[in-house]
């Protein structure tokens, strides 16, 4: 037997999973860290935590299940996007990471914008927008707020770079995650040089530049020592999570769109062409799979916003069957009321850090279920929103596949195909992209010949649900107040802050 092990330094946990050579899971594992929120709105983590995360899940992962390390075939991994990992020369950590979901860095946005002279010009260099969330504006906060630790700066990585750093002792940042960064030139799949000229960073703390199939060494005799892991295990690069959660659910061919309703919410397609949406609205990655990209949004709040209204609202005294009952008695459009999901401010369409979530016309006669529904309804609007720029972009849609936990709901996803008035499926894979990451292992060691044959083996539809005609039309009036909102309240945001 020759097995192929995925890992993702996630938000809240290191997940792994060891696949076979007929792509079944053979065993999972998990180890959770904390995240520190220093100041509101910053978020930050230390990297030591993930280092020694991943040695405990695969430690306890080989031993528990009594593998065979020498019949690891290779490793790769997944990780979460954007966030920095800042070295000095010696490689060690300078301070802790500032994550995706941070939003201290708008004046470094702002910055950005000024030196490379608008969105336009921006598109055209990275194919991507300025928003806190991404890591070259967390590189300038260091200038402008940590000079002695700027002074410092060797090296910056992401997550799963430092611990495929940490196994190999090779430091490199696949497309992927290089495409997140503001600083790579998708189209050219390089590091853009003039975009570094414009924000006066040396090329030199920028690793090189890897494809996630790409075998990047064995693991050292050291780390096989901390991890269980034999120095026979081939390291592969790997990708950013979103890239490994699209290979996951199928996500790797023109036409395939992936929705989620995880904590935060992503609509990923891919596409065989680099084309940047020249206002910024969209983002544009390299994907996983060498020579294809894919667009995607992405809904800060969307999982987490029916778990706020469960915990915060409805102080847990409704579980999830209750919550959906409720809110499945209630009529499509929950009688007008309509939710805005910016709790934490918003990504997609509205790069907004400042926006906040909204409950809209509320009157007399609603109830609890009418919360809840609105919730749900609000969720599904801000995918369509992405949807829809997906679809501006002149992207072919054949299939939309709901994946993440809120799709387990069967109100939701009836929702979801009334909202986006199209047909969705369901998949039979519910791993996230730890699953991804492992395919990612056995294509580079050759364990799997390729993507398209291994991933259409083992991802199947398993379910589809049309659209209501009679609740299309209702909510498609529903959008369009859904959409006005935003625009309407943008100033009142700002006002708030
Ligand atoms: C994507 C993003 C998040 C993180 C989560 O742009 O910021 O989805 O990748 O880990």
């Amino acid at each position: 037997m020759q097995y192929s092990l995925g890992l993702d330094i996630g938000t809240s946990a290191v997940k792994a999973l060891l696949m076979d050579q007929n792509g079944e899971i053979v065993a999972e594992n998990s180890e959770g860290y904390l995240l520190a929120t220093p100041q509101s709105g910053w978020a930050e983590q230390n990297p030591e935590d993930w280092w020694e995360a991943s040695q405990k899940v695969i430690k306890d992962l080989i031993s528990e299940n009594e593998i065979d390390n020498s019949k690891i075939e290779a490793i790769s991994f997944s990780g979460q996007m954007h966030s920095s990992v800042f070295l000095d020369k010696n490689m060690e950590i300078i301070r802790p990471a500032i994550l995706w979901s941070d939003t201290r860095t708008s004046a470094e946005c702002e910055e950005i914008y000024e030196r490379v002279g608008g969105i336009e010009k921006l598109a055209e260099l990275v194919s991507n927008p300025a928003l806190e969330g991404f890591t070259a504006p967390k590189i300038l906060w260091l200038r402008n707020n940590e000079p002695e630790n700027f002074k410092k700066l060797e090296k910056v990585l992401l997550p799963k770079d430092y611990i495929r750093y940490k196994l190999s002792g090779e430091l490199g940042m696949d497309l992927s995650d290089a495409a997140g960064t503001l600083l790579c030139d998708v189209k050219a799949e390089d590091w853009s040089a003039e975009m570094m000229e414009k924000l006066e960073l040396e090329k030199s703390i920028m690793p090189p530049v890897l494809k996630s199939v790409d075998i990047v060494g064995p693991v050292t005799a050291e780390a096989a020592e901390q991890t269980g892991l034999s120095t026979s295990t081939k390291i592969v690069a790997g990708g950013a999570d979103n890239a490994c959660g699209s290979i996951g659910s199928g996500i790797i061919k023109a036409g395939r769109v992936m929705a989620s309703l995880g904590s935060s919410g992503v609509v990923v397609a891919q596409t065989d062409q680099a084309k940047a949406d020249p206002e910024g609205r969209i983002h544009l990655f390299n994907h996983a799979v060498p020579n294809s990209y894919y667009m995607m949004g992405v809904v800060l709040s969307a999982g987490m916003s029916f778990k706020w209204m469960k915990e915060e609202m409805f102080n847990n005294e409704l579980d999830f069957e209750q919550l959906n009952k409720e809110a499945a008695a209630v009529a499509a459009g929950s009688e007008g009321l309509t939710f805005l999901p910016y709790l934490y401010g918003e990504r997609t369409p509205h790069a907004d850090a400042d926006a906040r979530g909204v409950f809209f016309g509320i009157s007399g006669k609603h109830q609890r279920g009418h919360f809840i529904r609105s919730v749900m309804e609000g969720v599904s609007f801000a995918l369509k929103d992405s949807l829809e720029l997906i679809k501006a972009r002149g992207v072919e849609i054949d299939e939309i596949r709901l994946i993440g936990g809120g799709a387990n709901s069967e109100l939701w996803q009836q929702i979801t195909a009334d909202i986006f008035g199209e047909t969705i499926s369901l998949i039979n894979i519910e791993q996230g992209p730890a699953f991804g990451a492992a395919i990612i292992a056995g294509v580079g060691a050759g364990v799997f010949s390729d993507f398209e044959s291994i991933v259409e083996e083992l991802v199947e539809v398993v379910k589809t649900v049309e659209p209501i005609t009679e609740n299309v039309k209702k909510y498609r009036r529903n959008y369009e107040i859904y959409q006005g909102l935003y625009g309407d309240l943008k100033d009142r945001f700002k006002d708030l802050k």
